[in-house]
């Protein structure tokens, strides 16, 4: 059945758990998708787990289109959100409307994910008001990765805080159907999830929140850059792949791939004949 935005409310309603994963290209969408996961993240951190940048800022629209597109051939059911890349939603709501548009309309996602809270509610309203869904994102938002110094976990202090809650409750208000909170203390993560009535998503925010989000390459031990304290290795899956590599290299070095059927046959007559000439 198709995950919508009013399954995943009733979801928190109900006190269901939504679970959430990241994908960037049509086989692992397929994936991920028939796992049965709720909602399906393009998130703008393929810039680093696919195309090896430091951090999110390079990312373009036309990156993001391009993933996005990969990945809605691969799903049916989970909900589709993809991320606004980093200058694609902040100098204005025309701008982040006609961002968004596209990520809906020419890369099939079913909601758009963009990052901060106060300041960018006037582009939420914006989005709402043309009927896309907006996941805001919340708490350590990669993109500030320069103004935080890092990155870093956020809302330690009672005055950054209160300042996360504002912003929760800020973009509740602007109309963002979910909020995505990342990197923050998991007594703040529940405060917030608590007053709320839109689900949180957690990443680095402890169990309390409405459901929990993951980079696919974190939780396969596919990435090995950088491991964030928060993400849970399911398998190694790094490792896997490197040992088929290493089994397929040996093979062929020895001759023993490929393999009769690996091959394809010739009709021996046609063999014959063409050996004569
Ligand atoms: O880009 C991304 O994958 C994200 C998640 C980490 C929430 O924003």
């Amino acid at each position: 059945m198709k995950n919508t935005v009013q399954t995943i409310l009733s979801q928190k309603q109900r006190g269901e758990k939504i679970t959430m994963l990241t994908a960037y290209d049509y086989s692992t969408a397929k994936l991920v998708d028939e796992s049965g996961v709720n909602s399906i993240l393009v998130g703008d951190s393929l810039g680093m787990v696919m195309l090896g940048y430091e951090n999110t800022l390079s990312v373009t629209m036309e990156d993001m289109l391009h993933h996005t597109r990969a990945v809605s051939r691969g799903v049916k059911n989970a909900f589709l959100i993809a991320d606004m890349p980093f200058m694609s939603y902040e100098t204005d709501p025309k701008t982040a409307l006609e961002n968004a548009g596209r990520l809906i309309k020419e890369g099939g996602a079913n909601a758009v994910k963009l990052e901060g809270g106060c300041e960018v509610c006037p582009q939420i309203k914006a989005i709402c008001a043309a009927s896309i869904p907006v996941c805001a994102h919340i708490g350590m938002t990669p993109q500030s990765v320069n103004a935080f110094g890092g990155f870093k976990v956020q809302g330690r202090s009672e005055e950054t805080a209160r300042k996360i809650i504002d912003d929760a409750k800020a973009v509740e208000e602007a109309g963002a159907c979910m909020v995505v909170l990342e990197c923050v203390p998991r007594e703040l993560a529940a405060v917030i999830t608590q007053q709320l009535s839109i689900p949180t998503i957690g990443i680095g925010a402890g169990a309390d929140c409405d459901g929990q989000v993951l980079v696919y390459q974190d939780m396969l031990g596919m990435f090995s850059d950088f491991v964030p304290k928060f993400a849970k290795q399911y398998r190694r899956v790094g490792d896997i792949m490197k040992e088929a590599f290493g089994e397929y290299i040996n093979e062929v070095r020895a001759g023993q791939f490929p393999a009769e059927n690996n091959s394809y046959k010739l009709d021996e007559k046609i063999l014959e004949r063409i050996m004569l000439r």
